[in-house]
């Protein structure tokens, strides 16, 4: 949600500002900006829409400089206009900021009193008139920053250039992640240190509360009470990775086509003696898992729910985190929780994360960004290997978020000795055969193409399944919604006749997950009811399930045999083209759908 970046080179620092924002745009793309410090004054060039449209403005009115800061906008407060874009300006201080500040009207009220005329319509805005404010008064850099946040109640992370301090920038944080990078000849700022892969060799990772000054011979960090922090650098993990898409015409096609590489790392990490003998030694004495995820994450936990129960023995609990995070809920002893994300910092997720911590409950997660806030504060973290997922809808995270829930649950269900060794073997063989599975469907994109071209002109479309199939029809109706804007609705099967069934009619497509399991003679007779209610059926089932159906069939994607570990990879692939392939054929934005942002770090 928003990327921050920032760069010290002592020369030119545009152009890599520019980079930096390209690689974040994913998070934000509502609007972007730079300001730079110039010999004598600050600099600004900010336009509204994706980052194209600043790259252009700067082509017409270039601005340059030793330093500065930027910043890619998903817009809460105040609409994506080019006045609403940071950076924003006070007296000489540009202020670039994510997150939110929860008391900015009050702060607003307070400085209109003091004179101070605003500009744009953000909460982001009183930050760099509370700083200058205090610089008015006197106070230095460093205490005009500190006293500044200390006024703040929210999340933040916050790029600050001084214009009376050139070649150098100011960081700040609480909540919001921030990152210090370095390279030989330059100095680096981001929320995401992903904006400078492969130029970044080391890193330090700002603390809540603390404040940095970042110039090129150094940086000097200091903690809410104005001490000097020691913090020392560590090699960047991310400068193997760089962003780009290999070929493939988006992110999201890539990220599909990755599944069988993050899907056998993720197992190889959820296996090894490591992760399994925390995760043993955090979860394997309760016998309830509470789990609690947002979105495609939450669809993750849902479809893995029958393994924990029939392979770990444990009784699961699941909820969407907005919710769970205001229910006023008892806690039990024995009952431990488990929080999913990619971002690991979805704000939501975080909250009751922390929420448990409070109350005393074990927490487990399973993030894919091991520097997060949820990976470093868990009690034990299992890592999905998926590498940085840039396109919006989720994909290979989820796949990833699978493995290693599948992981998870054999884990504890060894420790509980509710495991036998026909279990073992099954999973076993799971765990080879599910990356070769994948590129199998990999192959069948066509006749998930054929399908997205049938559908592509409709109003709606239902998606049916049973069980963890229940999961996978969510999930792929969210896929479909979010980046087609096609509404989508997925259903349990079995509850059809308790209503839905009234939307069916011959302009309905209704999508059926249906490999090939013990409840494929239930989804069948659904298949049934819909047939007779003249809907458009897509049936995705093996060869045998296809043609068992096949008369009342609209469409039908063959997908290979499977079982109930391997079945949800399968499906959930073959779900993902679907959507991709609508949203081709609609001519979408599918790796920055509108109004979306990667990671939502707000409530
Ligand atoms: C959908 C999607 C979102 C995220 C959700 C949670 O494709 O990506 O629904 O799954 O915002 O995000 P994380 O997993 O980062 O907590």
């Amino acid at each position: 949600m928003c990327g921050i970046v920032g760069m010290v080179n002592g020369r030119s620092v545009a152009q890599d500002l520019i980079h930096g924002l390209r690689n974040l745009e994913y998070r934000g793309y509502d609007s972007a900006g730079i300001a730079i410090a110039g010999r004598s004054a600050l600099s600004r060039l900010r336009a509204s829409g994706p980052l194209d449209s600043l790259a252009a403005a700067h082509k017409v009115d270039p601005i340059d400089g030793p330093s500065g800061i930027g910043h890619t906008r998903w817009a809460t407060h105040g609409a994506p206009t080019e006045q609403n874009a940071h950076p924003h300006f006070a007296d000489g201080v540009a202020v670039v900021h994510n997150g939110i500040i929860e008391n900015h009207a009050a702060l607003r009220a307070r400085l209109r009193e003091d004179g101070v005329a605003f500009n744009s319509d953000t909460d982001s805005e009183v930050v760099p008139h509370l700083i200058a404010s205090y610089r008015k008064a006197g106070l230095s850099r460093f205490d005009a920053i500190r006293e500044a946040t200390q006024m703040l109640e929210g999340q933040f992370a916050l790029g600050i250039l001084f214009e009376d301090e050139p070649r150098t920038l100011y960081a700040a944080r609480r909540e919001s992640p921030l990152a210090i990078g370095a390279a030989p000849k330059a100095v680096m700022l981001a929320s995401d240190m992903l904006a400078y892969a492969g130029r970044a060799e080391q890193t330090l990772a700002l603390e809540s509360d603390e404040i940095a000054r970042i110039r090129r011979d150094g940086v000097q960090i200091l903690n809410g009470r104005g001490e000097t922090v020691d913090r020392a650098w560590t090699a960047a993990t991310s400068t193997a990775v760089t962003v780009h898409k290999a070929g493939h015409r988006h992110f999201m096609h890539k990220e599909i086509f990755e599944q069988p590489e993050a899907i056998a790392k993720t197992f190889a990490a959820t296996a090894a003696e490591e992760v399994a003998a925390p995760v043993e030694s955090v979860l394997a004495d309760c016998n309830r898992l509470s789990i609690v995820a947002c979105g495609t994450s939450y669809y993750a936990g849902m479809a893995a729910r029958p393994w924990l129960e029939r392979y770990a023995g444990m009784a699961v609990d699941l909820d969407v985190a907005s919710e769970f995070r205001y229910r006023d809920r008892p806690c039990f002893a024995g009952t431990g929780s488990l929080y999913i994300s990619q971002s690991g910092e979805t704000a939501d997720s975080l909250a009751c994360m922390r929420d448990a911590k409070e109350k005393g409950e074990k927490t487990a997660a399973i993030v894919n960004v091991p520097t997060s806030a949820m990976a470093n504060e868990a009690d034990v973290t299992i890592p999905t290997l998926a590498g940085p997922e840039i396109g919006v809808a989720s994909t290979k995270a989820f796949t990833a978020q699978l493995a290693a829930l599948m992981g998870l649950a054999r884990s504890i269900g060894k420790a509980r000795a509710a495991f036998d060794p026909e279990m073992e073997t099954r999973f076993e063989t799971a765990y080879r055969m599910i990356p070769a599975l994948i590129e199998d469907v990999l192959d069948r994109e066509g006749s998930c193409e054929t399908v997205a071209r049938a559908i592509k002109n409709s109003k709606s479309a239902i998606f049916l399944g049973r069980g963890a199939n229940h999961a996978l029809a969510m999930e792929g109706a969210l896929k479909l919604k979010e980046i087609s804007y096609i509404h989508a609705e997925g259903f349990a099967a079995g509850e059809l006749k308790h209503g839905p069934i009234a939307l069916i009619d011959e302009a309905m497509p209704v999508i059926v997950v249906a490999p090939r399991d013990g409840s494929f003679a239930k989804t069948a007779s659904n298949v049934e009811e819909v047939a007779a209610r003249h809907g458009k059926i897509i049936l995705l089932s093996d060869e045998e399930g296809c043609d068992h159906l096949a008369k009342h069939c609209w469409h039908q994607v063959v997908l290979p045999e499977t079982d109930d570990l391997t079945a949800p990879f399968v499906y959930a692939v073959a779900l993902q083209f679907i959507a991709y392939h609508t949203a081709l054929a609609l001519g979408t934005d599918v790796d920055r759908p509108r109004n979306l942002a990667k990671s939502v770090t707000v409530e």
